[in-house]
Protein backbone atom coordinates (compact mmCIF):
# COMPACT_ATOMS: atom_id res chain seq x y z
CA UNK A 1 0.00 0.00 0.00
CA UNK A 2 2.39 2.58 1.03
CA UNK A 3 2.37 4.83 -1.78
CA UNK A 4 0.20 2.92 -4.14
CA UNK A 5 -3.16 5.30 -4.25
CA UNK A 6 -1.44 8.44 -3.11
CA UNK A 7 -2.12 10.92 -5.62
CA UNK A 8 -1.96 15.13 -5.86
CA UNK A 9 -5.52 16.55 -7.21
CA UNK A 10 -4.61 16.06 -10.39
CA UNK A 11 -3.27 12.36 -10.59
CA UNK A 12 -6.18 11.44 -9.30
CA UNK A 13 -7.99 12.82 -12.13
CA UNK A 14 -5.91 10.93 -14.39
CA UNK A 15 -6.17 8.10 -12.65
CA UNK A 16 -9.83 8.07 -13.06
CA UNK A 17 -10.34 6.34 -16.69
CA UNK A 18 -8.58 3.09 -15.74
CA UNK A 19 -11.01 2.92 -12.72
CA UNK A 20 -14.22 3.16 -14.75
CA UNK A 21 -12.91 0.98 -17.85
CA UNK A 22 -12.43 -1.61 -15.36
CA UNK A 23 -16.19 -1.32 -14.49
CA UNK A 24 -14.84 -0.07 -10.88
CA UNK A 25 -19.04 1.22 -9.67
CA UNK A 26 -17.53 2.88 -6.90
CA UNK A 27 -14.64 4.89 -5.36
CA UNK A 28 -13.57 6.02 -1.63
CA UNK A 29 -11.61 9.22 -1.09
CA UNK A 30 -9.45 9.96 2.24
CA UNK A 31 -7.32 13.30 2.29
CA UNK A 32 -4.15 14.07 3.30
CA UNK A 33 -4.22 18.02 3.83
CA UNK A 34 -1.54 20.38 3.08
CA UNK A 35 -1.21 21.60 6.50
CA UNK A 36 -2.60 19.56 9.42
CA UNK A 37 -3.99 21.71 12.75
CA UNK A 38 -5.21 20.89 15.79
CA UNK A 39 -9.33 21.07 14.56
CA UNK A 40 -8.48 19.33 11.35
CA UNK A 41 -9.87 22.03 9.21
CA UNK A 42 -8.96 20.70 5.80
CA UNK A 43 -11.65 18.17 6.72
CA UNK A 44 -14.59 20.32 6.24
CA UNK A 45 -13.50 23.53 4.15
CA UNK A 46 -14.88 24.45 0.63
CA UNK A 47 -11.29 23.77 -0.74
CA UNK A 48 -10.36 20.75 1.21
CA UNK A 49 -8.74 18.00 -0.71
CA UNK A 50 -11.73 15.66 -0.62
CA UNK A 51 -14.08 18.19 -1.66
CA UNK A 52 -11.87 19.44 -4.76
CA UNK A 53 -10.73 15.48 -5.46
CA UNK A 54 -14.95 14.62 -5.53
CA UNK A 55 -16.04 17.75 -7.54
CA UNK A 56 -13.44 16.44 -10.31
CA UNK A 57 -13.88 13.47 -10.28
CA UNK A 58 -18.04 13.97 -10.65
CA UNK A 59 -17.79 16.79 -13.42
CA UNK A 60 -15.97 13.86 -15.35
CA UNK A 61 -17.85 10.67 -14.41
CA UNK A 62 -21.55 11.51 -12.82
CA UNK A 63 -21.92 7.88 -12.67
CA UNK A 64 -19.44 6.87 -10.85
CA UNK A 65 -20.36 7.12 -6.95
CA UNK A 66 -17.72 8.91 -4.93
CA UNK A 67 -18.05 7.88 -1.57
CA UNK A 68 -16.20 10.08 1.15
CA UNK A 69 -14.72 8.87 3.77
CA UNK A 70 -15.22 11.01 6.77
CA UNK A 71 -12.82 11.41 9.73
CA UNK A 72 -10.43 14.11 11.18
CA UNK A 73 -7.43 11.37 11.83
CA UNK A 74 -5.43 12.34 8.77
CA UNK A 75 -6.23 16.20 9.49
CA UNK A 76 -5.33 17.14 12.47
CA UNK A 77 -1.86 17.84 14.17
CA UNK A 78 -2.22 15.16 17.04
CA UNK A 79 -3.68 12.68 14.66
CA UNK A 80 -6.61 11.23 17.00
CA UNK A 81 -10.33 11.15 15.11
CA UNK A 82 -12.10 14.17 16.73
CA UNK A 83 -11.04 17.31 18.72
CA UNK A 84 -8.80 17.06 21.61
CA UNK A 85 -9.44 18.64 24.89
CA UNK A 86 -7.21 18.34 27.82
CA UNK A 87 -5.72 15.40 26.44
CA UNK A 88 -8.58 13.69 25.46
CA UNK A 89 -10.97 12.84 22.47
CA UNK A 90 -14.03 14.96 23.08
CA UNK A 91 -16.73 12.94 21.05
CA UNK A 92 -19.50 15.02 21.98
CA UNK A 93 -17.75 18.14 20.14
CA UNK A 94 -16.49 16.02 17.30
CA UNK A 95 -19.89 15.74 16.46
CA UNK A 96 -20.76 18.38 15.15
CA UNK A 97 -17.27 18.97 13.38
CA UNK A 98 -18.29 15.39 11.54
CA UNK A 99 -21.67 16.94 10.66
CA UNK A 100 -20.31 20.19 9.29
CA UNK A 101 -17.74 17.94 7.56
CA UNK A 102 -20.31 15.92 5.83
CA UNK A 103 -22.50 18.71 4.29
CA UNK A 104 -18.84 19.85 3.06
CA UNK A 105 -18.49 16.75 1.28
CA UNK A 106 -22.36 16.85 0.41
CA UNK A 107 -22.24 19.82 -1.10
CA UNK A 108 -18.95 19.13 -3.23
CA UNK A 109 -20.89 16.17 -5.00
CA UNK A 110 -19.78 13.35 -2.87
CA UNK A 111 -22.43 10.45 -3.39
CA UNK A 112 -22.53 8.94 -0.03
CA UNK A 113 -20.48 9.65 3.07
CA UNK A 114 -18.59 6.85 5.26
CA UNK A 115 -17.63 8.72 8.63
CA UNK A 116 -15.04 6.13 10.81
CA UNK A 117 -14.51 8.24 13.37
CA UNK A 118 -15.99 5.82 15.74
CA UNK A 119 -17.26 8.51 18.38
CA UNK A 120 -20.62 7.53 19.63
CA UNK A 121 -23.73 9.06 18.06
CA UNK A 122 -21.76 10.13 14.90
CA UNK A 123 -24.11 8.48 12.46
CA UNK A 124 -27.60 10.06 13.81
CA UNK A 125 -25.42 13.69 14.20
CA UNK A 126 -24.53 13.81 10.48
CA UNK A 127 -28.07 12.56 9.54
CA UNK A 128 -29.29 15.90 11.32
CA UNK A 129 -26.16 18.13 9.56
CA UNK A 130 -27.20 16.61 6.38
CA UNK A 131 -30.77 16.80 6.34
CA UNK A 132 -30.79 20.11 7.43
CA UNK A 133 -28.89 21.48 4.92
CA UNK A 134 -30.72 19.55 1.92
CA UNK A 135 -29.07 16.54 1.59
CA UNK A 136 -31.32 13.74 2.71
CA UNK A 137 -30.81 12.22 -0.16
CA UNK A 138 -26.82 11.47 1.08
CA UNK A 139 -26.78 7.81 2.25
CA UNK A 140 -24.68 7.11 5.28
CA UNK A 141 -21.96 4.25 4.81
CA UNK A 142 -21.39 3.47 8.72
CA UNK A 143 -18.20 1.78 10.31
CA UNK A 144 -20.82 -0.42 12.77
CA UNK A 145 -17.64 -2.72 13.42
CA UNK A 146 -14.19 -1.17 13.30
CA UNK A 147 -11.50 -2.60 14.86
CA UNK A 148 -8.48 -1.67 16.78
CA UNK A 149 -6.57 -3.10 14.32
CA UNK A 150 -2.68 -4.07 14.02
CA UNK A 151 -3.60 -4.34 10.09
CA UNK A 152 -4.06 -0.27 9.12
CA UNK A 153 -0.63 0.10 9.61
CA UNK A 154 0.61 0.98 5.70
CA UNK A 155 -2.76 3.31 5.55
CA UNK A 156 -1.20 5.26 9.05
CA UNK A 157 2.05 5.55 7.58
CA UNK A 158 0.91 6.34 3.63
CA UNK A 159 -1.72 8.92 5.55
CA UNK A 160 0.87 10.09 8.19
CA UNK A 161 -1.52 9.72 10.65
CA UNK A 162 -0.31 7.96 13.65
CA UNK A 163 -1.85 9.78 16.78
CA UNK A 164 0.78 11.92 18.16
CA UNK A 165 -0.05 10.43 21.79
CA UNK A 166 -2.39 8.11 23.23
CA UNK A 167 -3.72 5.07 21.09
CA UNK A 168 -7.66 5.34 19.18
CA UNK A 169 -8.38 2.01 21.69
CA UNK A 170 -10.87 4.26 23.42
CA UNK A 171 -13.12 4.62 20.80
CA UNK A 172 -12.14 1.70 18.28
CA UNK A 173 -13.11 -1.83 19.13
CA UNK A 174 -11.14 -4.54 21.25
CA UNK A 175 -10.89 -7.22 18.52
CA UNK A 176 -11.72 -9.89 21.30
CA UNK A 177 -14.94 -8.83 21.35
CA UNK A 178 -17.84 -10.51 18.57
CA UNK A 179 -20.84 -8.88 20.36
CA UNK A 180 -20.14 -5.79 20.56
CA UNK A 181 -20.26 -5.28 16.67
CA UNK A 182 -23.56 -6.70 16.65
CA UNK A 183 -24.42 -4.02 19.20
CA UNK A 184 -22.96 -1.00 17.37
CA UNK A 185 -24.71 -2.18 14.29
CA UNK A 186 -27.75 -1.99 15.86
CA UNK A 187 -27.01 1.27 17.19
CA UNK A 188 -26.18 2.73 14.04
CA UNK A 189 -29.70 1.39 11.83
CA UNK A 190 -31.42 2.63 14.15
CA UNK A 191 -29.15 6.35 14.06
CA UNK A 192 -30.07 6.10 10.56
CA UNK A 193 -27.58 4.52 9.03
CA UNK A 194 -27.98 3.15 5.28
CA UNK A 195 -25.39 0.88 4.84
CA UNK A 196 -23.17 -0.95 7.57
CA UNK A 197 -19.35 -1.71 7.46
CA UNK A 198 -17.14 -4.24 9.34
CA UNK A 199 -13.25 -3.35 9.19
CA UNK A 200 -10.80 -4.94 9.38
CA UNK A 201 -12.42 -8.05 6.52
CA UNK A 202 -10.37 -11.27 6.74
CA UNK A 203 -9.19 -11.62 10.42
CA UNK A 204 -13.34 -10.15 10.87
CA UNK A 205 -15.21 -12.26 8.66
CA UNK A 206 -17.01 -14.47 11.84
CA UNK A 207 -18.19 -10.70 12.60
CA UNK A 208 -19.21 -10.11 8.79
CA UNK A 209 -20.91 -12.81 9.07
CA UNK A 210 -23.17 -12.39 11.86
CA UNK A 211 -23.82 -9.03 11.33
CA UNK A 212 -24.98 -10.03 7.71
CA UNK A 213 -27.44 -12.72 9.44
CA UNK A 214 -28.74 -10.03 11.74
CA UNK A 215 -29.08 -6.78 9.70
CA UNK A 216 -31.39 -5.92 7.22
CA UNK A 217 -29.35 -3.40 5.35
CA UNK A 218 -26.42 -4.07 2.58
CA UNK A 219 -22.99 -4.76 4.43
CA UNK A 220 -19.84 -3.78 3.07
CA UNK A 221 -16.60 -5.32 3.80
CA UNK A 222 -13.45 -2.74 4.04
CA UNK A 223 -10.10 -5.07 3.11
CA UNK A 224 -7.83 -2.91 4.58
CA UNK A 225 -4.19 -1.85 4.00
CA UNK A 226 -2.33 -4.47 5.98
CA UNK A 227 -4.57 -7.22 4.14
CA UNK A 228 -3.73 -5.96 0.96
CA UNK A 229 0.04 -5.30 1.65
CA UNK A 230 0.39 -8.93 2.71
CA UNK A 231 -0.08 -10.16 -0.39
CA UNK A 232 1.36 -7.77 -1.81
CA UNK A 233 4.53 -8.28 -0.07
CA UNK A 234 4.24 -12.24 -0.17
CA UNK A 235 3.55 -12.39 -4.45
CA UNK A 236 6.97 -10.15 -4.41
CA UNK A 237 8.78 -12.20 -2.80
CA UNK A 238 7.42 -14.84 -4.82
CA UNK A 239 5.68 -17.01 -1.70
CA UNK A 240 2.19 -16.83 -3.67
CA UNK A 241 0.56 -16.58 -6.72
CA UNK A 242 -0.86 -12.90 -6.17
CA UNK A 243 -3.99 -13.59 -8.46
CA UNK A 244 -5.01 -16.90 -7.12
CA UNK A 245 -4.58 -15.44 -4.14
CA UNK A 246 -6.42 -12.15 -3.85
CA UNK A 247 -9.36 -14.03 -5.74
CA UNK A 248 -9.29 -16.46 -2.83
CA UNK A 249 -9.42 -13.47 -0.33
CA UNK A 250 -11.93 -11.85 -1.66
CA UNK A 251 -14.17 -14.57 -2.33
CA UNK A 252 -13.87 -15.76 1.19
CA UNK A 253 -15.26 -12.36 2.18
CA UNK A 254 -18.46 -12.43 -0.31
CA UNK A 255 -19.03 -16.00 1.24
CA UNK A 256 -18.83 -14.61 4.84
CA UNK A 257 -21.71 -12.12 3.44
CA UNK A 258 -20.12 -8.96 1.88
CA UNK A 259 -22.80 -7.05 -0.40
CA UNK A 260 -19.58 -4.91 -1.48
CA UNK A 261 -16.29 -5.02 -1.05
CA UNK A 262 -13.75 -2.18 -0.58
CA UNK A 263 -10.27 -2.94 -1.31
CA UNK A 264 -6.87 -1.83 -2.61
CA UNK A 265 -6.89 -4.52 -4.97
CA UNK A 266 -10.13 -3.84 -7.12
CA UNK A 267 -8.15 -2.40 -10.17
CA UNK A 268 -6.58 -5.52 -10.55
CA UNK A 269 -8.96 -7.92 -9.25
CA UNK A 270 -11.36 -6.15 -11.97
CA UNK A 271 -9.51 -6.65 -14.64
CA UNK A 272 -8.74 -10.51 -13.74
CA UNK A 273 -12.48 -10.95 -13.26
CA UNK A 274 -13.51 -9.50 -16.60
C1 LIG B 1 -9.07 6.31 10.19
C2 LIG B 1 -8.90 5.31 9.14
C3 LIG B 1 -8.18 4.13 9.24
C4 LIG B 1 -8.20 3.53 8.01
C5 LIG B 1 -8.99 4.31 7.21
N1 LIG B 1 -9.42 5.43 7.92
C6 LIG B 1 -7.61 3.42 10.33
C7 LIG B 1 -6.99 4.01 11.47
O1 LIG B 1 -5.83 4.47 11.33
O2 LIG B 1 -7.60 3.97 12.53
C8 LIG B 1 -7.48 2.29 7.68
C9 LIG B 1 -7.64 1.83 6.32
C10 LIG B 1 -6.67 0.83 5.90
O3 LIG B 1 -5.84 0.34 6.68
O4 LIG B 1 -6.73 0.49 4.72
N2 LIG B 1 -10.32 6.75 10.44
ZN1 LIG C 1 -9.78 8.48 12.03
Amino acid sequence: MPGHFQYSCEEFVKALPAVVSAGIPAIILFGIPEKKDARGTGAWTKDGIVQRAAAAAKAKYPDLVVIADLCFCEYTDHGHCGIVRKGRVDNDETLEFYARTAVAQAKAGVDVVAPSGMMDGQVAAIRRGLDAEGFSGTPILAYAAKYASAFYGPFRDAAESPPRFGDRASYQMDPANAREALREAALDVEEGADMIMVKPALPYLDVLSAVRRRCQLPVAAYNVSGEFSMIKAAAKAGWLDEKKAVLEALTSIKRAGADFILTYHALEAARWLA
